[in-house]
């Protein structure tokens, strides 16, 4: 029997079968010669929520959860977040390498010359009611951009797919901050070539009258290395909606709206709102066990902590929480920091959170310090989208040329009814529904 092979054996058949193994997995498709008889359909499994199946081979990003790892191309996330600016770390994302100087400032450059929107896009914007959510605003308008540049549909173009992946990546926080002044009743600010990628977003947020913005270096910084953090993350639910959606080679403008869509979610990109709802709750550092208790007693959970693949420190909360002390020179002390630090304290030496593996993750430093530069938390989710677009665009480009990759279509289980009669109208019993 060579090696690297799984003999299955059918207890309903008495038939053995052998299936290669790479990369410590089968594929699903050699089961389907698993029968019964021959108009049995094969043998599938059954996976909700994608627990145990690898949708897709990727050379993008790397996370070992139990060591609390996570690389970008091979880089580890730390020497990236110290080394490089997240422009530089898109363009690794997408074409595999670090840019050369020259690379690096073409890129630049091409991508600050389509931070511009057509006019149009702001009558678009106007439609909005005042209070609609800056996540309803930012999914909607990049799915509108699909009617600006309707040859973005020529995805197997590779230089019409490059022109599309910079004015995706260059507009994302032209339309970030046209939501926020939208919701805020402020005029819009153009984009401004002068900056760097997180100063002209700096402009775009927060210009009054001054004549030329002028941005906090420390604050573009640590708004640069947020951006790095939250570039890429491999098959999230957001990247796995973004592949879902292109593997129907729809244009990347509306796949990238589909997955911002999955990010607004509570349960993806909603949680550091919900560690500022909880530190607000807690209200002081004296009040901290007492929560920590109710939380250990099964009431309510510790927001910021756990995740499904980190059991370990997320690598990318060492990386915020130093970055929220920079920023605090700056704009002064957030009192719900020490809140933070007491509960990071107690849960990293607390039994209950030790034996579970409960480590704080990427939002629950990220609020304190978003809100410490002065966003709102509807912005937060908005601010993620924004880095979150050169992933996903990534991992798009990765399936257009991947020849293995077709148009996703999961199997099912049906469970509903047999053939059934029809029932005249007059003859139907009223359900409840
Ligand atoms: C992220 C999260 C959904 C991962 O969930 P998961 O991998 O399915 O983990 P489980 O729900 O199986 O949790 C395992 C155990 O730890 C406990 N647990 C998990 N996260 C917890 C938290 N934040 N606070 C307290 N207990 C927690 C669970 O109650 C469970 O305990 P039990 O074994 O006694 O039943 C979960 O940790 C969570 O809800 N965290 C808070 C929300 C958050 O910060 N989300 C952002 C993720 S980036």
């Amino acid at each position: 029997m060579p090696e690297n092979t799984l003999t299955i054996t059918d207890n309903r058949t008495g038939k053995a079968y052998t299936v290669p193994v790479e990369n410590g997995t089968i594929r699903a498709m050699d089961l389907r010669q698993i029968k019964t008889d021959t108009d049995d359909f094969g043998l599938m499994t059954y996976d909700p929520a994608f627990m145990n199946t690898a949708s897709c081979r990727s050379a993008i990003t790397y996370i070992d959860g139990d060591k609390g790892i996570l690389r970008y191309r091979g880089y580890p996330i730390e020497v990236l977040a110290e080394r490089c600016s997240f422009l530089e770390v898109a363009y690794l994302l997408l074409f595999g390498e670090l840019p050369t100087e020259a690379q690096l400032n073409n890129w630049k450059f091409e991508i600050t010359h389509h931070t511009m929107l057509h006019e149009t896009t702001k009558k678009f914007m106007e439609g909005f009611r005042y209070d609609a959510h800056p996540m309803t605003m930012f999914v909607s308008t990049v799915a509108a951009l699909s009617g600006i540049y309707p040859e973005a549909r020529q995805v197997l173009d590779p230089a019409k797919r490059l022109l599309q992946i910079k004015r995706l990546i260059g507009k994302a926080p032209t339309i970030a901050a046209m939501s926020y002044r939208h919701s805020e009743g402020l005029p819009y600010v153009y984009p401004d070539n002068d900056f760097t990628y997180p100063e002209n977003f700096m402009n775009m947020l927060w210009k009054k009258v001054e004549p030329k913005y002028v941005a906090h270096p420390a604050i573009a910084r640590a708004l640069d290395i947020l951006f790095i953090l939250h570039a890429d993350h491999e098959q999230n639910c957001g990247t796995n909606a973004m592949r879902a959606v292109g593997s129907a080679h729809t244009d990347p403008y509306m796949c990238t709206a589909a997955a911002a869509a999955a990010l607004a979610g509570p349960l993806h990109g909603g949680a550091n709102e919900e560690v500022l709802r909880m530190l607000d709750e807690i209200g002081s550092k004296e009040k901290v066990w007492e929560y920590m208790k109710k939380v250990k007693d099964g009431h309510g959970k510790l927001m910021g902590f756990g995740h499904r693949i980190y059991k370990n420190y997320d690598p990318r909360a060492k990386i915020i929480k130093w970055s929220a002390e920079q920023v605090f020179q700056v704009t002064g002390r957030n009192a719900r920091l020490d809140i933070a630090l007491e509960l990071e304290r107690i849960a990293l030496e607390d039994e209950y959170f030790v034996k579970r593996r409960l480590y704080p993750n990427v939002d629950f430093y990220s609020g304190i310090m978003y809100q410490a530069m002065g966003f709102r938390p509807e912005m937060f989710t908005v601010l993620f989208a924004i880095p979150r677009t050169a992933g996903w665009l990534a991992q798009w480009k990765e399936l257009i040329t991947d020849p293995e990759q077709k148009i996703a279509r999961p199997r099912q289980i049906y469970t509903g009814h047999d053939v059934r009669q029809f029932i005249p109208i007059e003859k139907r019993s009223p359900v409840t529904v």
